[in-house]
């Protein structure tokens, strides 16, 4: 009797042990404060949760006033804007707002992180030049009175700046710049968050399945995938996101022919009564034309990860056509004031009117 109950418990626990004992089981989610990123496998919280919740190399800390830190061996501590399980992304800013400064000494080596868009940005330090007559953007955290310095990723500025004896070269960076830039952009201030991504351990497919990840056993330093959910996407589940895909698509589309619809309207109510104030009126200024398609290919573009992750992250809606952005929807910014869209949408703008939507900035 005692030897059969023996080998069921023991036959209990092996099972249990199969099923959920891996690490992953005892490791909860910690954040520094609230409102701050949610830490889990392969991060880990030092002193919040135990050595066996996380991957050598993805030790983060709180500070002082609770933000989240992450050390890179070889270029210090930074804050975590944002992780991105699913897509092994994190995002991270200087804690003293200087983010530039960061990057000069930027190296991450001996980290499991590397760039997801890498821009090569070469910096100038300038004295007696006047940026507003050369449209830069200067880095207000690297300039005084006396001197201004800016980054830019264009050869023919490089060479222009290289010239002028006002102006001496820093050097050139690699950054790990947000958005892939296929053009060049005369000056950026690079205080936008570093993407960085890494590669091992390989977590995302099992967190976007919605499962666990986590070492097996606390002794081992295999990586498992816990806690999937059913396979196969509910009817209903599908029918939401049919709805939720489909409805805001064809409003984007109401909205882009709206816009179209009335640009021809009010364009030709403007023609047909010229004629009539001819003799009063001053000549009209000639209507703003668009943007080329060359032009229009070479902004800046981003691919949405799971959590939309966006360089403003306030700014969730695409004000051309009011729907809010969802996974994997591409988007494009305006370099020169970094406001960001559909890229289907700012396109379709930018053809009919050269000046941002938002801001009214006129690109070049
Ligand atoms: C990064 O630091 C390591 C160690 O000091 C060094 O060997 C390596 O050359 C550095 N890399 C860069 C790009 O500076
Ligand atoms: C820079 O300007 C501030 C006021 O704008 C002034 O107080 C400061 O002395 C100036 N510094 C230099 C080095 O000229
Ligand atoms: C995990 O490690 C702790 C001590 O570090 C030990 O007491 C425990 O038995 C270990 N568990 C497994 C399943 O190896
Ligand atoms: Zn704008």
């Amino acid at each position: 009797m005692n030897t059969t109950l023996r080998a069921i418990l023991s036959f209990l626990l092996l099972i249990s042990s199969f099923s959920c004992l891996s690490a992953s089981e005892i490791c909860r989610r910690a954040v520094c404060q609230p409102g701050e990123a949610e830490i889990q496998f392969p991060f880990r919280i030092d002193k919040l949760q135990p050595q066996s919740c996380g991957y050598p190399g993805f030790d983060l800390t709180c500070d002082t006033t609770s933000q989240t830190l992450l050390n890179l061996p070889y270029s210090g501590d930074f804050t975590v804007q944002a992780i991105e399980y699913a897509d092994q992304e994190i995002w991270i800013n200087d804690p003293n707002n200087c983010l530039p400064k960061r990057i000069l000494s930027l190296n991450l080596t001996g980290s499991p992180f590397h760039s997801v868009y890498s821009e090569d940005f070469t910096f100038f330090k300038c004295s007696q030049l006047n940026y507003l007559k050369y449209h830069l953007n200067p880095i207000a955290c690297l300039s005084d009175n006396t001197s201004t310095v800016f980054a830019t990723n264009s050869a023919r500025l490089i060479s222009r700046y290289s010239s002028l004896t006002s102006c001496s070269k820093i050097g050139t960076y690699p950054v790990p710049v947000e958005w892939s830039f296929p053009q060049e952009i005369p000056s950026l201030d690079l205080g936008n968050d570093l993407r960085l991504r890494w590669d091992r351990p390989g977590c995302g497919r099992c967190v976007s399945r919605g499962g666990r990840c986590g070492f097996k056993t606390n002794s081992t330093r295999q990586v498992v995938c816990s806690n999937i959910p059913q396979r196969g996407i509910p009817r209903s589940a599908r029918y939401a996101i049919t709805v939720g895909v489909g409805v805001p698509a064809i409003l984007c589309v109401l909205g882009l022919l709206c816009c179209v619809f009335g640009r021809l309207k009010s364009w030709t109510v403007r023609r047909t009564l010229l004629p009539e104030f001819n003799s009063i009126v001053a000549p009209q200024p000639a209507i703003a034309r668009g943007l080329d398609e060359p032009t229009l290919a070479a902004y800046p573009k981003i691919v949405l990860g799971e959590s939309r992750r966006l360089p403003k992250p306030d700014d969730n809606t695409c004000s051309i056509c009011l729907s809010e952005y969802r996974p994997k929807e591409t988007l494009k910014t305006i370099p020169e004031c970094q406001h960001c869209f559909h890229a289907n949408c700012i396109d379709e703008w930018l053809k009919l009117n050269a000046t941002c939507p938002i801001c009214r900035k006129s690109p070049q």
